[in-house]
């Protein structure tokens, strides 16, 4: 398993870029209240039928060629850690209708990792992968916090907007940052 929950949140997020997903969303929802923390990665990607559901489940299946690594791993290891740590893991996916990994556990089970950077690693999916939409959003006793990519690159061509529009005589703004 990995040490920090950040690492397996971008693992299950490649595995939707590697299946084409135009849209990621990620939420983690946590509480010490009622001790639970959910991870949750769904996509728009090309989604896998239940045969191929069933196998990669029962960890005996990969589509990539490459054999540098014994098997696929991913879904596998977060499916330990939640099963490990007292909670529960499921997969809902179809062919042409995406994927959703729902991983839950016990937020004060002793051998639950840490969140980890979970900031950075949601940054640096967002910067390598500039025409996905990838939405986060957390949750916690305390505070939401919200988060979408295409969002936030749309609000900064509108900040660069009237600066751009300054240097080109006697055109406006877009109108679609006029809101
Ligand atoms: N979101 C998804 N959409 C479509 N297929 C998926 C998705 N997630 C996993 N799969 C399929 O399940 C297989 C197993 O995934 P898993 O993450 O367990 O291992 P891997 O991606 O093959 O290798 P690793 O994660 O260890 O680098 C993938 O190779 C892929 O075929
Ligand atoms: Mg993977």
């Amino acid at each position: 398993m990995f040490e920090e929950l950040s690492l397996h949140i971008l693992d299950i997020a490649m595995n939707s870029l590697a299946a084409g997903a135009h849209a990621v969303q990620i939420a983690v929802i946590e509480s010490a209240r009622r001790d639970w923390l959910i991870l949750r990665v769904r996509d728009d990607g090309r989604g896998m039928d239940e045969a191929m559901l069933q196998r990669v489940l029962s960890h005996s299946h990969t589509s990539k060629r490459s054999r540098k690594k014994p098997i696929g791993l991913g879904l596998a290891l977060l499916r330990q850690t939640s099963e490990m740590c007292g909670g529960t893991f499921h997969v809902r996916s179809a062919p042409d209708r995406g994927t959703t990994v729902t991983a839950s556990m016990r937020y004060s089970h002793v051998d639950r990792p840490p969140l980890g950077d979970l900031s950075s690693t949601i940054l640096a999916l967002c910067a390598a992968n500039p025409s996905v939409d990838v939405q986060f959003s957390y949750h916690s006793d305390e505070t939401r916090f919200q988060f979408g990519s295409q969002e936030l690159k749309q609000k900064e061509r509108c900040s660069n907007e009237p600066r751009r529009a300054q240097k080109v005589e006697g055109k406006s703004p877009a109108t679609s940052c006029a809101a």
